[in-house]
């Protein structure tokens, strides 16, 4: 847990095309061990208008790590071992309602999660801890990058379902459309378990997805591909930095733990008895 009056420290996890963060005073790339293993890469240290940042590029830069392969344990230990208080996920999503078009940006607040095969808890041996996820994303964050965004003049939605596939392939039509049935907003391969794992950690999260395409149920959109992504990403990448460069100074000053209590996540979680 971090202590009353631990000053925040803004991590930022980047996703495809989100690389590294741009006017960063003091930056150095930094080598933190986690006892679950490899993060993706090295943490970029820095200071933004005088606020601590942590940036991770989640696939590694270069991209070399599918989604599959993230080590998502190690990821979100390695940014709290960097002391690493909030977390400002940046992530690349399909759209999965008309209204949500290329371009557009979400602030996502629930997910739903069918990933098959990545370790998700900390607590999966000798320690067993419940943590809630009821409200998986810190609606404080969320205040900040709704105002940073209009401040940036960046059209943003808050609230949405962001649907997790295992990947690394796209979705079938089929799946698609139960997806949209189930009235989920977006669908991406990376959110979880990573907002999972940030809960039992006691950081606060929120998502900023960046809508890249339709999937593949729209009937007047080509099926999502890797250049339409790219092509998309690249077009977006200046705001996603623009927001986040706005949204890191509002985010200093914080004097207390969260007040939503993201902070506090474990104070009811764990069942194990203690060793008498
Ligand atoms: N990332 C970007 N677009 C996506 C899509 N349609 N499905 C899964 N992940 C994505």
């Amino acid at each position: 847990m971090s202590e009353p009056g631990t000053p925040p420290v803004i991590g930022v996890i980047g996703g495809s095309g989100v690389y590294d963060i741009e006017g960063l005073e003091n930056a150095e790339w930094i080598t933190v061990d986690s006892p679950f293993g490899m993060p993706s890469d090295q943490l970029l240290t820095g200071e933004l208008d005088g606020q601590k940042v942590v940036f991770l590029p989640r696939h590694g830069r270069g991209h070399p790590l599918p989604p599959s392969r993230l080590n998502f344990r190690a990821n979100i230990d390695a940014l709290k071992r960097a002391g690493v208080t909030e977390i400002l996920s940046v992530s690349a999503v399909g759209s999965l309602k008309e209204e949500l078009t290329p371009g557009t940006f979400v602030l996502c607040d629930q997910f739903i999660d069918r990933t098959v095969e990545r370790e998700r808890s900390f607590f999966d041996t000798g320690l067993t801890a419940h943590v809630s996820l009821a409200d998986p994303t810190c609606t404080r964050l969320m205040d900040v990058l709704q105002d940073s965004a209009a401040a940036e003049g960046i059209p943003i939605h808050r609230g949405g379902t962001y649907l997790c596939i295992e990947g690394p392939q796209f979705s079938t039509r089929a799946e698609s459309e139960l997806f949209r049935s189930w009235g989920c907003d977006v669908i991406g391969m990376t959110n979880m378990p990573e907002a999972r794992l940030a809960r039992e950690a006691e950081l606060c999260y929120t998502t900023i997805a960046m809508v890249t395409d339709y999937d593949c149920w729209h009937d007047d959109h080509d099926n999502v591909s890797v250049d339409a992504v790219i092509k998309v990403l690249l077009a977006n990448a200046d705001k996603a930095r623009g927001l986040v460069r706005r949204a890191v100074p509002a985010l200093a000053g914080r004097q207390q733990s969260c007040p939503r209590g993201c902070q506090h996540a474990l104070d009811n979680a764990i069942i194990t008895q203690p060793h008498a």
